[in-house]
């Protein structure tokens, strides 16, 4: 089975991204998954039902989360119906929305696991221990099981591939929007990747105007982060998993800009 995953997706810069290329990539690499990070695809801060639709309507079985869920204030009017909507799955127990969503695709399940890292950002449950508890489920259905490990310290992320080699298909990397290219399977079979890197502009920072993140830096005062215009990037993974035993096969890293042109 192949899985491709896109990386954290920021406003109508990233949107379109996808609108262009997900086609492209779908007749390239026929993957039998689409897995898009969708935190930032509403104007850099979280996402609301139509462009979670139109996710799903290009193509996408899957759109996952992070820290920038709870943004939009529309998300609490339509989480609890998006069935293939995942948010990361350490958040406390109360909190609306679901942590791992389960898909069907090329006759078998497919579980997919969302989980927030600990280390620069705000504490939440223990992303180790939940997933845990979620693969233990997961199990039961599938050997196939994708995790979004969305945070921001290389360390964490390493160690959670570690933690889940062997016990899960795939481990990547999201949230600091920067694709490392230390993508590679784990000694058990996880494929791993610290990021994946994220789609939308090329020549801001991290998406946002450089103006403005620079002005932060600078001058430490309070600044409207705006999506920014301009040539745009797309981040991505194709992961190839032998459905027999989940064990992923192979990874390769996708990054399409100016710098990295796509052939067909
Ligand atoms: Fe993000
Ligand atoms: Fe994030």
């Amino acid at each position: 089975m192949r899985i491709l995953f896109i990386g954290d997706v920021v406003g109508s810069p990233g949107r379109d991204m996808i609108k262009e290329y997900l086609p492209k990539l779908k007749s390239k690499y026929r993957p039998h998954m689409t897995i898009i990070n969708g935190e930032n695809a509403a104007s850099g801060k979280g996402i609301n039902e139509k462009i979670y639709r139109q996710f799903l309507e290009l193509g996408a079985q899957v759109v996952t989360l992070g820290n920038h869920t709870w943004d939009k204030k529309e998300i609490f009017e339509f989480i609890d119906d998006a069935k293939f909507m995942v948010r990361p799955a350490n958040f406390p127990e109360e909190t609306p929305g679901q942590g791992m969503v389960f898909c069907k695709v090329n006759g078998q399940e497919v579980a997919v696991i969302n989980l927030q890292g600990r280390t620069f950002l705000p504490p939440i449950d223990c992303p180790f221990k939940v997933a845990d508890n979620l693969i233990e489920q997961a199990k039961k259905r599938t050997s196939i099981i994708f995790v979004d490990f969305h945070a921001e310290a290389t360390s964490e992320k390493q160690a959670m591939g570690w933690y889940l080699d062997g016990r899960v298909s795939a481990v990547v990397g999201t949230h600091t929007h920067v694709q490392t290219a230390d993508q590679r399977i784990l000694d058990n079979g996880t494929a791993f990747i610290t990021d994946v890197g994220m789609t939308g502009p090329y020549d801001g920072i991290l998406g946002v105007s450089r103006e403005a993140v620079l002005k932060r830096f600078i001058t430490t005062l309070p600044v409207r982060f705006d999506v920014v215009e301009g040539r745009t990037q797309l981040n991505g993974v194709i992961i190839d998993i032998d459905q027999k035993n989940g064990h992923a096969t192979a990874i390769n890293r996708i990054l399409i800009n100016d710098d990295h042109p796509f052939f067909d």
